[in-house]
C-alpha cells in the first residue's frame, strides 16, 4: 500500500451507538447534537472514521434497526439540520462519517410495508415476501428468526404470512422485485449526495433467501440453546446470487468519489474473503471481520486466524479487524480487563483497517440487568436465554465523569439504559489525567499506529516466540521494521525469537514503561503486557521479508 492510500485504510473506524453516547436535551436518549459536543474528544482519540448507529425514522422494536423511513432523521435523535452540522463538523476535523445502512428489512412502518399489507393486489404487495400457509395450516415452512420464534408472522387482513428474519416488526425486503433495489439505491443517493463517506451494511449476505423456501436442515451441532441455532441457514443467508445484488449496490456506490461500503458478516475466513469480490474486488471494500470477537482469546488461535485470514485475502483485498459492537458482549467483559490492553494493541498493529466500539477505550464493562430492566428484544423474547442473547449490557451509556449521570445526561435525568455501577470511577475524565490509564494507552497507541506507516500499511508476519500465550508478528515497510509481542496470559513470559539482532527499541507497552532499549535476548514480557519494538535498520528477518514480497 502507498502513502497515497485511501483514508478508509489508513483510518480508524470507531463506533457509536447514538441512543448511549451523549444526551443534549434531558430526555435521557443520546442524539445528535451531543455527538458534536464530543466530537473533539474523538480527535483527541486519533480514530478517523465515525460509523453510526441507525438515525432514521424507527418505532424503536430493534432500537433503529427497524427504519420507517431511510431518508431522514428520527425526532429523538435531533433534525436533518443537526445532521448536516454533525456531518460538517466531522469533516472540519479531517474525519469521516459512515451510516448504518439496513436495507434487508424496513420498519412494519414503513410506507412500503403499510401499502404491501394494505391488499394482496397492492403494487408494492411483491416488494416483501408473503407466502400462503402451509397445506395444512401455519407458517409456510420452518425458517426461524434470530430473536426467537419462526421468521413467519400471520396476516389475518390478507390470509397470507410474510417473512422476517428478526422482528415481526422487521418485515424483509423482497429484491427479487425488479424495484425495490432500484428503491434502495435511491435511498443512498440521498445520503451520498449530502456527502456522508460511506455505509455499514446491516446483514449484507441475508439480502436474497430461497425462491423456493425450501425447509432449512437440521444443525446437528445443536447445542438446544437458541432455537435459531437449531437449523442451518443454508436456504436464508450467503446464498450465491447475493453477490450479484452486493455488486450492483457497490456499482451504484462508486459512481461518487472515494466512498466505503462495509458489509456485516459473521462468516469464517474462507467464506468472509468472497465478500470482496472474486477477481475483481468489486463487492465489500471491508467485509467485516469478527474473528477476534469469535475466536478463543488464546495466542496460538489467534496467530492462527491471522495467518489464515492474511493467506485467503484476494490480491486486492484490504484487511480489516473487529473488536467490539453493540450486537457483543464488550472487549473488557470478554478478555478481561488485564488482557483488553492486549486486545486493544493486538486491533491497533494488526494489518488492515482496525474498528473499535465506544467506551472500549476506557475499559468498559457489561452492565448486568435483571430481567426487568431488559429492553433488547432477543432478551424479552427469550426470557429463559435472556442474559446470553440480550445486548443491553454492551449499549449502556458512556461514562465521562464522575458527575450525575456520568456526563451522560444532564443530573435527574433517568437515562434509556442504566449507567455501570463504577461511572463515577470509570470514566474519561478520571483516565484522562492519568497518562497510564486505560485511556491514555489507546491514545498512544493509536498515536502510534498513525506515527508509524509500517503500522498503517506495512507487511505482516507472524514469528515463532517458542513460548506458551506469547504472539509475536512483525509490521514493516521499506523505512521501518517493528516488532509486536503481546502476552495473553498471566504468567511472565521469555520469548525466543528467530531474529539476529541483539536490541530493539521499546516504543510502548500496555503498561506504559518508558521507551527505552532492550536486549532481545533477555526480553522479558510481563503477564498480560504487549510491547512494540523498533527493530534495527537493516534487520535480517525484516531484510528477507521485504525481498520475499
Ligand atoms: C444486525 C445489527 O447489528 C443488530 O443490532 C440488529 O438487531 C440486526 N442486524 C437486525 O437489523
Amino acid at each position: 500500500m502507498s502513502a497515497a492510500a485511501s483514508w478508509w485504510q489508513r483510518g480508524i473506524i470507531y463506533q457509536v451507538y447514538p441512543r448511549s453516547f451523549q444526551d443534549s436535551n434531558g430526555d435521557g436518549v443520546g442524539d445528535l447534537a451531543g455527538i458534536i459536543a464530543r466530537l473533539d474528544y474523538l480527535h483527541g482519540l486519533n480514530v478517523d472514521i465515525i460509523w453510526l448507529s441507525p438515525i432514521y425514522p424507527s418505532p424503536m422494536h430493534d432500537f433503529g434497526y427497524d427504519v420507517a423511513d431511510y431518508c431522514a432523521i428520527d425526532p429523538l435523535f435531533g433534525s436533518m439540520s443537526d445532521f448536516d452540522r454533525l456531518l460538517a463538523e466531522v469533516h472540519r476535523r479531517g474525519m469521516r462519517l459512515v451510516l448504518d445502512l439496513v436495507p434487508n428489512h424496513s420498519s412494519h412502518r414503513h410506507p412500503w410495508f403499510i401499502a404491501s399489507r394494505s391488499a394482496r393486489d397492492d403494487p408494492r404487495r411483491a416488494w416483501y415476501i408473503w407466502r400462503d400457509p402451509a397445506s395444512g395450516g401455519g407458517p409456510p415452512n420452518n425458517w426461524l428468526s434470530h430473536f426467537g420464534g419462526p421468521a413467519w408472522t400471520f396476516d389475518e387482513g390478507s390470509g397470507q404470512y410474510y417473512m422476517h428474519q428478526f422482528l415481526p416488526q422487521q418485515p424483509e425486503l423482497n429484491y427479487r422485485h425488479p424495484e425495490v433495489l432500484p428503491a434502495m439505491l435511491d435511498c443512498m443517493r440521498f445520503w451520498l449526495d449530502k456527502g456522508v463517506d460511506g455505509f455499514r451494511v446491516d446483514v449484507i449476505g441475508m439480502l436474497l433467501k430461497d425462491p423456493l423456501f425450501r425447509d432449512e436442515p437440521a444443525n446437528p451441532a445443536w447445542n438446544g440453546i437458541r432455537e435459531y441455532q437449531s437449523l442451518l441457514h443454508v436456504h436464508t443467508a450467503n446464498l450465491p446470487e447475493v453477490h450479484g445484488l452486493i455488486r450492483q449496490m457497490r456499482a451504484f456506490l462508486d459512481g461518487w468519489d472515494d466512498r466505503l461500503m462495509i458489509g456485516e458478516l459473521y462468516l469464517p475466513n474462507a467464506e468472509l474473503v468472497r465478500y470482496y469480490g472474486n477477481e475483481d474486488g468489486a463487492e465489500c471494500h471491508l467485509p467485516f471481520n469478527f474473528q477476534l470477537i469469535r475466536a478463543p482469546w488464546d495466542a496460538a488461535v489467534i496467530r492462527r486466524v491471522v495467518d489464515e485470514y492474511e493467506a485467503l485475502l484476494p490480491v486486492h483485498a484490504w484487511p480489516n479487524w473487529v473488536l467490539g459492537n453493540h450486537d457483543q458482549k464488550r472487549l473488557a467483559t470478554r478478555v478481561g480487563l488485564s488482557q483488553a490492553r492486549v486486545a486493544n494493541m493486538l486491533l491497533l498493529t494488526l494489518r488492515g483497517t482496525p474498528t473499535c466500539y465506544y467506551g472500549d477505550e476506557i475499559g468498559m464493562l457489561d452492565v448486568p440487568l435483571p430481567l426487568t430492566l431488559m429492553q433488547d428484544p432477543p432478551a424479552l423474547r427469550q426470557p429463559e436465554i435472556a442474559h446470553l442473547v440480550g445486548r443491553d449490557p454492551q449499549r449502556t451509556p458512556m461514562q465521562w465523569d464522575a458527575s450525575a449521570n456520568a456526563g451522560f445526561a444532564a443530573a435527574g435525568v433517568r437515562s434509556w439504559l442504566p449507567l455501570a455501577a463504577d461511572c463515577s470511577t470509570r470514566n474519561v475524565a478520571s483516565q484522562a489525567a492519568d497518562p497510564a490509564s486505560p485511556l491514555g494507552f489507546f491514545r498512544a497507541m493509536t498515536a502510534l499506529r498513525r506515527a508509524e506507516p509500517a503500522l498503517a500499511s506495512g507487511f505482516y508476519q507472524s514469528l515463532d516466540a517458542d513460548q506458551p500465550d506469547v504472539f509475536a508478528y512483525l509490521r514493516g515497510d521499506r523505512g521501518s521494521t517493528l516488532l509486536v509481542l503481546l502476552n495473553f496470559g498471566a504468567e511472565r513470559r521469555r520469548p525466543a525469537l528467530p531474529l539476529s539482532d541483539a536490541a530493539a527499541d521499546l516504543l510502548l507497552s500496555t503498561a506504559m514503561t518508558a521507551p527505552r532499549r532492550l536486549s532481545l535476548a533477555q526480553l522479558v514480557l510481563e503477564p498480560d503486557e504487549g510491547m512494540v519494538l523498533r527493530l534495527p535498520a537493516g534487520s535480517r528477518v525484516s531484510r528477507s521479508v521485504l525481498s520475499g514480497g
